[in-house]
């Protein structure tokens, strides 16, 4: 269990006011959401909110005010005690929790916040706020400080300008510090467990829907919160729809089985994994010839994952590999560099090959700096994620062959999460094997 620490989140504001210079940031957690009629789906924090507080209830606002004297930069505006509400929605940490627990200078209920923020924000050069996803705490933003410049002419002072926080705070959660990346290989050694234990269990006959509540019990009962987003379990062509989580079909004695499934822990950190097997233990030859292709692109795109590489040439290292694969296998015809500048692999390949991965599955931060792809550096990390999918869903482009049945239905993926170090990269999620011969029992 990962036990609370209120200085990691206090170093993490240190750091995000130091470069907020003399700007006031306004950061919402987030609120419930409806699923249907009164039910709400399971709480999620928003991650910037969480990164900053490690506070885990819905409907608080954090202010951090670097203009503010030592003891009232941090202030936290929460859900306050309740016991009558508690009765019903859980226990909460009130305004006394906040200070004591969480280490906000001070704090009020939130719905002092339309009040008391005037007076918080009075005095800064600018108002650090990410517009267009918080419509009530905007409003209040934006009437405070459309009072501070109704009232200029007698204060003298007013922000001069809202700016966004997110670049800051992103480019903070790029770099993963060393408890992050504790948190991430927790969260990839419980995903990589529960994908070894949905090899061991499947069977031709059994449900989709069977393997992925196995994988999710495992989640669970290793103190995971659940998935950290919807598991794909795809047997055969369903492979090919990249982002199918119906999981009902029967599992087919032949098929393939594509798994990308990983748990987000109680602070949010997450697994994302997707291995591909056979149904029944042995690859066709066409089955194995195409996840060798893919195997071959994944290990030397990962081998690529080192401090100055990029998440460009990731990509376009597996891109290589996957068509000249595909050239040798007939599925492609032409010059290799052709193809990859016309796009004429597409039907084949249709993603990129990887994302961040942090606190949000797909997390923050800039690929490219204008121009130029960002480079990698140690406690960054990403996913590897090159996949081959053969069905009829997309047309072949003219001058490409069609495609002969024997290919069709069979979609392979094979996804690492990789953390870049000092001297190369760390494999997070080593424990989930991929080997062909492992695939095969
Ligand atoms: N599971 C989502 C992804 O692989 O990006
Ligand atoms: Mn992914
Ligand atoms: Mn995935």
């Amino acid at each position: 269990m990962n036990g609370f620490d209120s200085g990691i989140h206090a170093r993490r504001r240190a750091l995000f006011m130091e470069q907020l210079g003399a700007a006031a940031a306004v950061i919402p957690a987030a609120a419930l959401a409806t699923h249907h009629a009164d039910c709400e789906w399971p709480f999620r924090q928003e991650s910037d909110f969480f990164y900053l507080t490690g506070f885990d209830e819905p409907d608080a606002v954090a202010l951090l005010l670097p203009h503010r004297p030592e003891g009232e930069r941090y202030v936290l505006f929460v859900q306050p005690k309740d016991p009558a509400a508690e009765v019903w929605t859980g226990f909460r940490w009130g305004t006394e929790g906040a200070v004591e627990r969480y280490g906000a200078d001070l704090a009020h209920p939130l719905d002092q916040l339309s009040e008391k923020l005037p007076e918080y924000l009075a005095g800064a050069e600018a108002i650090a706020f990410r517009v267009g996803r918080h419509t009530s705490v905007e409003s209040m933003v934006l009437s405070a400080w459309g009072r501070q410049l109704d009232t200029y002419a007698r204060t003298g002072t007013a922000a001069l300008g809202l700016v966004a926080p997110t670049p800051i705070l992103h480019r903070l959660r790029l770099r993963k510090e060393p408890h992050e990346l504790e948190r991430l290989r927790e969260a990839c050694r419980i995903s990589s467990e529960a994908h070894e234990l949905a090899r061991s269990i499947t069977r031709p006959g059994m449900n989709e829907a069977e393997v992925q509540a196995a994988m999710e019990a495992h989640f669970r009962s290793n103190g995971a919160r659940g998935p950290a987003y919807g598991s794909i379990v795809a047997g055969g062509d369903n492979a090919c729809v990249l982002h199918y989580t119906a999981n009902t079909a029967p599992l087919q004695d032949g098929d393939l089985l594509l798994i990308d499934a990983g748990c987000s822990l109680e602070d949010y950190y997450n697994g994302d994994i997707t291995r591909t097997f056979p149904v029944n233990g042995r690859f066709t030859a066409e089955q194995r010839e195409l996840y060798s292709v893919v195997l071959e692109a994944q290990e030397a795109a990962v081998a690529v994952v080192a401090p100055g590489g990029t998440a460009e040439a990731v990509h376009d290292t597996a891109l290589r590999i996957l068509v000249e694969g595909l050239v040798d296998l007939g599925l492609l015809i032409g010059d290799v560099n052709g193809i990859i500048e016309r796009g004429d692999y597409r039907h084949l390949y249709m993603h990129r090959t990887g994302h961040w991965l942090g606190l949000d599955v797909h997390d923050v931060g800039a690929y490219r700096l204008g121009e130029q792809p960002a480079p990698l550096e140690p406690g960054m990390v990403l996913t590897v994620e090159p996949g081959l999918y053969v069905s009829d869903r997309l047309s072949v482009p003219e001058g490409q062959p069609e495609i002969d049945d024997r290919w069709k239905g069979i979609g392979i993926r094979i996804e690492d999460d990789v953390a870049v170090t000092e001297t190369g990269h760390e494999v997070l999620t080593a424990g989930a094997l991929k080997s062909v011969a492992a695939m095969e029992r």
